[in-house]
């Protein structure tokens, strides 16, 4: 890995489908961000490529607002905006990649970002490719879900590896750009005293919650077509519980922890199509008589009415290793639930023998809160005696608070991985292997809906989900963990 500043040949950036909602809410402010911290190469620039016609002046004012919310310099903007041209490009017509092509010279780092359906992959490289647009130091950066099941995502795959080789696909999930998922790994490697009691001898279970309270918004056709499963847990959820249980890796490099979270996949235990019953739940948001201007999923912009689609999903699932064996984890995502919230709770097991049992009714056993967000810190509740009389103890938090402990301001996922791609560091992105092994957990889960439970279960807005998410702990004697 090589630093920034140490880059001294021109960077493209190249972002096809410049005008779609990733690129104008996450990676143009994101480059923003980067570029006022001066933080990207000396010689940068961003190539927007677009369908048809689009003056610089048109595009400039669609990405303005996004940018600069947080930071009002028109100056600064304005010297940022100079670092964007528009390239037009028909994919249809070999032809229209002739300008293109003239912009991406070999001696350049070409990053192309493909912010465009995965559909598209294969026509458009094919497209750069003759064209001479791709050489063998080209980077693509390509996102999730790829596919929608184990053929697709392999089909998908066939036409990136056709011409690019591995060391340059950076397939991105952007919850491996958050700070607090790499918190995760200094917390469990950056110290000693936790690594003995990271196991199913010390912990009763783990729960990981990722909590949305907004509703499809302006995705309906993309989501009614993919789901809280594909969307969320095939890639965001799998990668969080391989972080929280893997093994420690030898060193922090792509091969390394790759390895590692990898075996993660090949040990959890598999869902069959027949288990879903018991060890799954799944429902879709209904409107709350008491808030009208919440609509139900089925009335949302490009759903299907008839929709079975589901918008969350908990899931009880295990891993099959020495660690772990035996430990339940629970997962839950979904949409239009009470709050924003994601967590990560290690639940430890209770003290052996209960002196204090009689006199303190709230003892409980210790708890690790890892908070992604809007919170972030991580808390360790343990049992301390309440002042007075007596001898009753009560849980308090040890809180490790990571917003107000550093002054440095805390980048954005894509912050991060956009420099990661522009130094070439895989560590945080997914290989071939990687995205196909959560694909082949993932699939008997969806043909097991099919055959057993086709309709999600509503539940209302605002709420933590249906009913049957509780029953899944309800059944093993445990409650979700919800914020107040
Ligand atoms: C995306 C999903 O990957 O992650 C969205 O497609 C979801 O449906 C989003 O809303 C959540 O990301 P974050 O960073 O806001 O938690």
């Amino acid at each position: 890995m090589i630093s920034l500043t140490e880059i001294e040949h021109p960077v493209n950036f190249v972002v096809f489908g410049a005008t779609g909602d990733l690129s104008t809410k996450k990676l143009f402010p994101s480059l923003y961000r980067l570029f006022l911290e001066k933080a990207l190469p000396k010689s940068f620039q961003m190539i927007c490529v677009v369908r048809s016609t689009l003056s610089h002046e048109h595009f400039v004012k669609l990405i303005e607002k996004n940018c600069t919310s947080k930071e009002k310099n028109p100056e600064h903007f304005k010297t940022f905006a100079q670092l964007i041209s528009i390239t037009v490009l028909n994919i249809n017509q070999t032809n229209s990649f002739k300008t293109l092509s003239t912009q991406l010279a070999t001696h350049m780092l070409n990053i192309l970002y493909f912010a465009v359906p995965p559909t598209l992959y294969g026509q458009l490289t094919s497209g750069l490719a003759k064209t001479g647009c791709l050489s063998n130091s080209t980077r693509v950066v390509v996102e999730k879900p790829i596919g929608n099941n184990l053929e697709t995502a392999t089909q998908i795959n066939k036409k990136l590896t056709q011409y690019f080789n591995e060391t340059q696909i950076f397939r991105i999930d952007h919850y491996l750009g958050k700070e607090t998922v790499q918190n995760i790994m200094a917390l469990r490697f950056g110290n000693a005293i936790l690594e003995p009691l990271w196991c199913a001898e010390r912990i009763q279970y783990i729960q990981i919650t990722v909590a949305e309270d907004i509703g499809v918004e302006s995705r309906g056709p993309y989501y009614d077509s993919t789901g809280a499963l594909r969307d969320m847990v095939q890639n965001h959820l799998l990668q969080l519980l391989c972080i929280v249980t893997m093994e420690p890796p030898a060193q922090i490099n792509a091969y390394a922890v790759r390895d590692e979270k990898l075996k993660v996949l090949h040990a959890l235990r598999p869902i069959q199509p027949n288990d879903v019953v018991t060890k799954t739940a799944r429902g879709h948001y209904i409107q709350d008589s008491y808030q009208m201007n919440q609509m139900s999923y089925i009335n949302e912009t490009g759903v299907d009415p008839l929709s079975q689609t589901e918008t969350f999903v908990a899931i009880k699932t295990e891993i099959d290793n020495w660690r772990w064996a035996g430990m339940p984890i629970y997962l839950r995502t979904g949409k239009r639930l009470r709050n924003r919230h994601s967590e990560i709770i290690i639940q430890f097991k209770e003290v052996p023998h209960k002196l204090f049992g009689h006199t303190s009714s709230h003892l409980l056993a210790n708890r690790l809160s890892i908070n992604l967000q809007p919170e972030e810190n991580i808390k360790l509740f343990l049992n301390a005696k309440t002042p007075g009389k007596g001898m009753n103890l009560e849980p308090m938090a040890l809180n490790l608070d990571l917003t107000s402990h550093s002054k440095s301001r805390r980048w954005e996922a894509y912050e991060r991985l956009i420099i990661d791609i522009i130094q070439g560091d895989l560590t945080l992105f997914m290989r071939e292997k990687d995205v196909l092994s959560a694909w082949q957990w993932i699939d008997p889960i969806i043909l097991g809906w099919q055959q057993y439970m086709p309709q999600p279960e509503p539940y209302i807005i605002g709420s933590w989900g249906p009913v049957a998410a509780d029953q899944l702990l309800a059944r093993d004697g445990y409650i979700w963990h919800n914020p107040l």
